[in-house]
Formats: C-alpha cells, sequence, structure tokens
C-alpha cells in the first residue's frame, strides 16, 4: 500500500522505500500552522521514520526502526516573529521529538536544519541500552526554496549520521505562506524533477516536420505461472506498451527486472497477469478453441500515468498467438497486438505457452512467419518469375511466327 501511495514516482527511489517500509508502518504528518489572525502561516505534510543504531549492555550493537505510531503532538511548532524563525516541532512515541528550522533571504526560504532526539533510557524501544539518556541527531540541510512555493519531495530522502538514518518521503511544506494560502506553485526537490521524466517514458508528438524519436526494443523477460509445484504458463516476450492520449503516442517499454508475474491455469482458460510500480495489472487472458488450438483471447490493463492519473483499457474479443494445444507460439519479429484505437502491444521475441506446459518447458513451438506475410514473398517472387518466363516465351512464339510468316510472303 505504501508503495502505491508514491505514485509517481517510478524508479529506484520507489522500490527502495518499499524495502525500507516492509515491516514499519508509517503515517502521514500534518501541521497546518495559523497565525493569531487566524491565517495559515506554515504548512506541512510529510512521512517518515528513523533507523537507530545502539550498543546494548553486551557490547553487541542492535538497530530499531522507529515511526511515528501512536499520538503525534506539534507543541512549540511557531510561525516566527522578528527574533525566532518558523519552526515545526513533533513529538511522538515514548520520548521522540522532531523539528526543523526555516529562515528567510530576499527571494528564497530555507529548511535550515533538522533534528530527532530519542532517549535509549526506554527500554522497550531500546532494550539492554549500555548508555541511557537522550541522544539527537542534527542535520543541516539549508534547502532553498523560492518565496510563496510549496516544496515538494514525494521521492525518498536519507540523511545518515553517526547512528541515525532518518527517512523522509512524500514531503509537502511551505513556510512563510503569504496572506493565508497555501501555495499552487509548486517547487521539487531534484529527485522528483528528474523521475517525473521517467527514462522509458517518450512522448512524440506527431509533426509533419519531425520524426517521432526511434525507441530501442524493450528487453524480452520470462514470465510464468505456477499450479501447486508445477509451471503451467511459459512466457517470454519483450513488451512494449503504446498509449494514444490527445493525439499524443506514449511508447513505454516494460522492465522485466522490475516486473513481475502471477496468475491462474484452469483447462480452457488461462490468465497471466504482469504487475509492476507502475502497471497495477495487465492481464492476457488465454483461451482454448475446437478442443485443439489456443489464442490470445483478452487483454485487460491497468496503469498509472507520469502525471498519475489511471488509464484502463480491456478488450475480451481479440485473436491473436494462435497455435495448437501442446505446442508453443513464437515469434521474434516485431508483432503487434492491438487493444483498441488507443493501445497497443507492441511484442518482441515473443514466446508462449499457456496450455500444457510439462516439466517447466516450452513444447514445439508454432512459428509466425509460418502464417503471415513472410510466407508470401518466395510465393511473390515466384509468380513474378513465372511472369517474366511467360513473357519471354511469348516474344519468342511472337518472334518466331514473324518469321514464319516472313518465310511465307517471300
Ligand atoms: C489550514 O487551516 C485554515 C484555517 O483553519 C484553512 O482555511 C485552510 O484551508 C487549511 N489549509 C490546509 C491546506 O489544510
Ligand atoms: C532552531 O533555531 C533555534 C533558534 O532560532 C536554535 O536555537 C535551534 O538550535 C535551532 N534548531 C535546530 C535543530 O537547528
Ligand atoms: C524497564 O524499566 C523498568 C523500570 O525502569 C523495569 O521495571 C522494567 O522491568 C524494565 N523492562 C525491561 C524489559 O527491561
Ligand atoms: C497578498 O495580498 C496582497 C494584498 O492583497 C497582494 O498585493 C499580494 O500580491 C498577495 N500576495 C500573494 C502571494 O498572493
Ligand atoms: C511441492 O514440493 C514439496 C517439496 O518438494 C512437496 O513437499 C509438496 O508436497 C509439493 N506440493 C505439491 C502440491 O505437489
Ligand atoms: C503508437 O500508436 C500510434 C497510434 O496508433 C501509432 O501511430 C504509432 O506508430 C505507434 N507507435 C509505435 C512505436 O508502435
Ligand atoms: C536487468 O537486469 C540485467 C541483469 O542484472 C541487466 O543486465 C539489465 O540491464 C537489466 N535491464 C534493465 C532494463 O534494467
Ligand atoms: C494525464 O494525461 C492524460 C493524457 O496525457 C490526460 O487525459 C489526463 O487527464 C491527465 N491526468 C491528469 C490528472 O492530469
Ligand atoms: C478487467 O479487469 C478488471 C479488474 O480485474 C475487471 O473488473 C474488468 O471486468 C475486466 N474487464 C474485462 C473486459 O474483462
Ligand atoms: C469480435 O470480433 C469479431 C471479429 O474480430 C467480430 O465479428 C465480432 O462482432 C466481435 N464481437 C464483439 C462482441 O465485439
Amino acid at each position: 500500500m505504501v508503495c502505491f501511495r508514491l505514485f509517481p514516482v517510478p524508479g529506484s527511489g520507489l522500490v527502495l522505500v518499499c524495502l525500507v517500509l516492509g515491516a514499519v508502518q508509517s503515517y502521514a504528518l500534518e501541521l497546518n500552522l495559523t497565525d493569531s489572525e487566524k491565517a495559515t502561516c506554515l504548512y506541512a505534510k510529510w512521512q517518515m521514520n528513523f533507523t537507530v543504531r545502539y550498543e546494548t549492555t553486551n557490547k553487541t550493537y542492535k538497530t530499531v526502526t522507529i515511526s511515528d505510531r501512536g499520538t503525534v503532538t506539534y507543541n512549540g511548532s511557531i510561525c516566527g516573529d522578528d527574533q525566532n524563525g518558523p519552526k515545526i516541532a513533533v513529538q511522538f512515541g515514548p520520548g521522540f521529538s522532531w523539528t526543523a528550522n526555516f529562515t528567510k533571504a530576499a527571494s528564497t526560504y530555507s529548511i535550515d536544519s533538522i533534528s530527532f532526539s530519542y532517549n535509549t533510557g526506554d527500554n522497550t524501544t531500546f532494550p539492554d541500552a549500555e548508555d541511557k539518556g537522550i541522544l539527537t541527531a542534527d542535520e543541516l540541510l539549508a534547502i532553498k526554496i523560492p518565496l510563496n512555493d510549496l516544496f515538494r519531495c514525494n521521492s525518498l530522502s536519507t540523511l545518515e549520521k553517526n547512528d541515525v538514518v532518518q527517512h523522509y518521503w512524500d514531503v509537502l511544506v511551505q513556510a512563510f505562506v503569504q496572506n493565508g494560502t497555501v501555495s499552487t506553485n509548486e517547487f521539487l526537490c531534484d529527485k522528483d524533477k528528474t523521475s517525473t521524466v521517467a527514462p522509458t517514458v517518450h512522448t512524440t508528438v506527431p509533426s509533419p516536420t519531425t520524426a517521432p524519436i526511434p525507441k530501442e526494443k524493450p528487453e524480452a523477460g520470462t514470465y510464468s505461472v505456477n499450479n501447486g509445484n508445477d509451471t503451467c504458463l511459459l512466457a517470454t516476450m519483450g513488451l512494449q506498451l503504446n498509449i494514444t492520449q490527445d493525439k499524443v503516442a506514449s511508447v513505454i517499454n516494460i522492465n522485466p527486472n522490475t516486473t513481475h508475474s502471477t496468475g491462474s491455469c484452469r483447462s480452457h482458460t488461462a490468465l497471466l497477469r504482469l504487475h509492476s510500480s507502475t502497471i497495477k495489472y495487465l492481464d492476457f487472458v488465454f483461451a482454448v478453441k475446437n478442443e485443439n488450438r489456443f489464442y490470445l483471447k483478452e487483454v485487460n490493463i491497468s496503469m498509472y500515468l507520469v502525471n498519475g492519473s489511471v488509464f484502463s483499457i480491456a478488450n475480451n474479443n481479440l485473436s491473436y498467438w494462435d497455435a495448437p494445444l501442446g505446442s508453443s507460439y513464437m515469434c521474434n519479429k516485431e508483432q503487434t497486438v492491438s487493444v483498441s484505437g488507443a493501445f497497443q502491444i507492441n511484442t518482441f521475441d515473443l514466446r508462449v505457452q499457456p496450455f500444457n506446459v510439462t516439466q517447466g518447458k516450452y513444447s514445439t513451438a508454432q512459428d509466425c512467419s509460418a502464417d503471415d506475410d513472410n510466407f508470401l514473398v518466395p510465393i511473390a517472387v515466384g509468380a513474378a518469375l513465372a511472369g517474366v518466363l511467360i513473357l519471354v516465351l511469348l516474344a519468342y512464339f511472337i518472334g518466331l511466327k514473324r518469321h514464319h510468316a516472313g518465310y511465307e510472303q517471300f
């Protein structure tokens, strides 16, 4: 669940967050600080957790992860005045406290420093701690933000110092809010800037003067579905999604390293479901026809687009990848599965067997070149040659006839 919240930030940061948060649930913190006139002066919403290493009484080290479970208070948070800058102060759990300081310059403001304090005397969080007492980890940040901009950083930020590692994500903050209204201008952290330009996504605007950006071939991945201990479905393929919206095509290569498969196998229908951080599901449903052949009957996709919206489409009346039961379907050249006018899948180095997989291996393949244009090429060449031959013979006979005619005349 936490992973989904981080979208639209595909890529490594996302994966990292999922790993870090694997065990410990964290909740969003939110502070809407108002001044004496009840106008918002500081707004912040963010998530964080901490990993603390400490020495135990038997001279070994232990590591604990701390998140803001339970009640959270914001005592000591201030809008700031002539002497002091704005400050966020948070208290949570048994004796944890966290503060952030802000300062202002002519046209910018800064998140100056962050400080996290914990009490190793708390023997439920820090059992067998050798030294008991309050420890503080300070970090100088000096992140500069244009005045009247809302700072956003959905990506994971990690601060590491001595025994404390601090993690922050889904951060939104604005200090020195003007006229009591949180800004709609967002200032993105560097990590968010690079991740919104996802390297696998190229958007090509059709235009008569510019050719579309050539897209590299997607890497092939092997996906499988198990039934008990046995593999019941196998698919090897490089997948390229082509989504057309508002006359703009987005071509997305699927990275097999970060895409996982599940599914199900029944006697007359088989499902291969792929999913990743951006693909909620991409279903390939296979069916049996005439009790002796299989084919791709349905594709159903739901995925997050770069701008965070969800794209969903399905078609259960397809007819692709047709081959006899007990064999696999193979196609090394590029093929297109047209799901709808707005969505097509380009496949490369495809081999798929949705039924009758034995011992986890593909059975003999039926190759796509046997049933398409490639097959027609020799026929066309043959027909052309035959045509030439007929012409030559015709010319010869006509010539011969003239010759004869000549003889008859004279
Ligand atoms: C913050 O609180 C003020 C006053 O209660 C309210 O008008 C404003 O909409 C709140 N802003 C946010 C972002 O929650
Ligand atoms: C925040 O600022 C106050 C004074 O403005 C200072 O005393 C305090 O040490 C600062 N806190 C951090 C964590 O830097
Ligand atoms: C924690 O400390 C309290 C008293 O400070 C003690 O009664 C308790 O047994 C300690 N718990 C553990 C797990 O050491
Ligand atoms: C705040 O209000 C003042 C006066 O109404 C206006 O001049 C100024 O542009 C406003 N600032 C912003 C950031 O909206
Ligand atoms: C799967 O394999 C394990 C060990 O190889 C075996 O104990 C188990 O019974 C098998 N399960 C099925 C459903 O075949
Ligand atoms: C993507 O789809 C559009 C519209 O169907 C098409 O014009 C374009 O050639 C396709 N691009 C690729 C790489 O398949
Ligand atoms: C997938 O992993 C392999 C092996 O680690 C690597 O060579 C390849 O570049 C990776 N592919 C992508 C698209 O990241
Ligand atoms: C995302 O982009 C698509 C097309 O580019 C558009 O139709 C959709 O409305 C956008 N969604 C948001 C939330 O901006
Ligand atoms: C596509 O999948 C969704 C979710 O599993 C399902 O609700 C929907 O009915 C499916 N569409 C088709 C056409 O199968
Ligand atoms: C399914 O496709 C076939 C041919 O591709 C077409 O004749 C038929 O009307 C379609 N059925 C539906 C329900 O769209």
